[in-house]
């Protein structure tokens, strides 16, 4: 009785925190030139990393992909946001790389993701868009989650191989990022632009 008191109060939580905002800022108006362009920007970032992990995983194996993962994710984003003008990321509620940490309107957001989910909601879809206010500075944010495909639980499942945790170890004494199964969300992408004149 107890769990389905406490069931219910979450499911409450999930329509109020998330779905509002949601539709006011992603979906219920004409796309903003912002979502347009983040929408495309995760597009292009979400294709050069699985590229290269497709292409190293094919090629060398697994051990391989992990260091090109560790030498190029880092890399691939400076060069993603270096030619649009945003800051691109990927974050996440368990972190490999510690650079990785959400900030906290990233970890609300993070957070809010799988209410949504749990209540339901296709990730493919997902998405969630704000202009916050930071210090005398407008940025527009925007965060699409990063859904855990097969591939992934390689390196992020809760049955990694041996030699692949032992190096994981060895490149990330920190490392939270496994214990996933194929459809949780892994992460989210995570875009930034300062704005002159907010567009929304
Ligand atoms: C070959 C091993 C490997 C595979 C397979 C792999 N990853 Fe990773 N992943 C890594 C490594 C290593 C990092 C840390 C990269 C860095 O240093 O920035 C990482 C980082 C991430 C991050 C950034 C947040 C964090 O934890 O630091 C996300 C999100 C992520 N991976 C998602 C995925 C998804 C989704 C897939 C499947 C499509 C996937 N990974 C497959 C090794 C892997």
């Amino acid at each position: 009785m107890k769990y389905m008191k406490s069931m219910s109060i979450n499911v409450v939580l999930a329509s109020t925190l998330s779905i509002s905002p949601f539709l006011a800022n992603a979906e219920g108006m004409i796309p903003s030139e912002n979502i347009k362009e983040a929408r495309s920007l995760v597009k292009a970032f979400g294709s050069d990393l699985k590229h290269v992990l497709k292409t190293s995983m094919k090629s060398e194996g697994p051990i391989k992909a992990l260091e090109v993962c560790n030498t190029q994710a880092g890399p691939i984003a400076k060069q993603n946001s270096s030619l649009s003008g945003w800051d691109i990321a990927r974050t996440s509620l368990k972190v490999r790389n510690e650079n990785n940490a959400p900030d906290e309107w990233e970890l609300t957001v993070l957070h809010q993701f799988e209410k949504r989910k749990a209540a339901g909601e296709n990730l493919k879809t997902m998405e969630y868009a704000e202009t916050v206010q930071q210090g005398d500075k407008s940025v527009y944010r925007y965060m699409k989650p990063i859904p855990t495909a097969g591939v992934c639980v390689q390196c992020h499942g809760g049955n990694v191989g041996d030699e692949i945790t032992k190096k994981v170890a060895l490149l990330y004494p920190n490392d939270n990022a496994t214990g996933f199964n194929i459809g949780d969300i892994r992460g989210a992408f995570s875009l930034q632009k300062i704005i002159t004149k907010p567009i929304d």
